[in-house]
């Protein structure tokens, strides 16, 4: 199954990548994403094109619950709603000046996007926390298989460095790279957490070795 139909909800960042009051890029298979969290700690998800002039909001920053573009300063809430040009402190942005919006959820240390307005729940992976993001060029089939673990849709179960692990995947926005979110079982202690990163480096060169040397994906 290609991967972008394995996902109505897209996780594309682990909660620990996004502080308060920072943005992040991120992407959904056919969008390019600016994520935020605003002081309140509320996750909001934009298109990364400022309506004035195009420039990435994900290079922007962030002041108290609006997010401002770092080019000329405008500023937009959680609503995608523009609430103030600096160039012109009296005027009342028109409500047509707007970001789009995707609807943003966080569940089990993982901040999920969607474009559909009909999305169910979140979906729950209970027991595993987020550990480490990175991206692999590979496909699905070969990551499972380099880490000889189950591809069941966008999910990946196996064990790496000797923890009970999930591999959670999802568009990097580069054709044939997948963005890979690991994560490892809540009770795993210390010394499994570092042993499950180092070996999350080694699955990538494998399953990228696997790939440019043309073995079957
Ligand atoms: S391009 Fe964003 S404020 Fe001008």
């Amino acid at each position: 199954m290609p991967l972008e139909s394995a996902l109505v909800w897209t996780p594309v960042a682990l909660s620990a990548d996004l502080p308060v009051a920072s943005v992040i890029p991120a992407r959904l298979a056919d969008a390019a994403l600016a994520v935020w969290r605003a002081q309140d700690g509320t996750v909001s998800a934009v298109a990364d094109r400022c309506p004035h002039r195009g420039m990435r909001l994900s290079h922007g920053f962030v002041r108290g619950e609006a997010l401002s573009c770092i080019y000329h300063g405008w500023r937009y809430g959680k609503s995608g709603r523009c609430l103030a040009i600096p160039a012109h402190p009296a005027l009342t942005p028109p409500e047509t000046i707007r970001v789009a919006t995707y609807r943003a959820a966080e569940r089990d240390g993982i901040i999920w996007v969607t474009a559909s307005q009909e999305a169910g729940a979140v979906p729950a992976h209970d027991g595993f926390l987020g550990l480490r993001s990175v991206t692999v060029a590979a496909s699905p089939a070969r990551l499972a298989a380099s880490l000889g673990g189950t591809l069941d849709g966008s999910v990946i179960d196996g064990t790496i460095g000797g923890v009970t692990a999930r591999l959670l995947l999802a568009p990097s926005g580069e054709e044939g790279v997948l963005l890979v979110h690991l994560l490892i079982a809540s009770g795993a202690a210390d010394a499994g957490k570092i042993a499950a990163s180092r070996a999350l480096e080694g699955l990538r060169r494998q399953a990228e070795t696997a790939t440019i040397t043309g073995e079957a994906a």
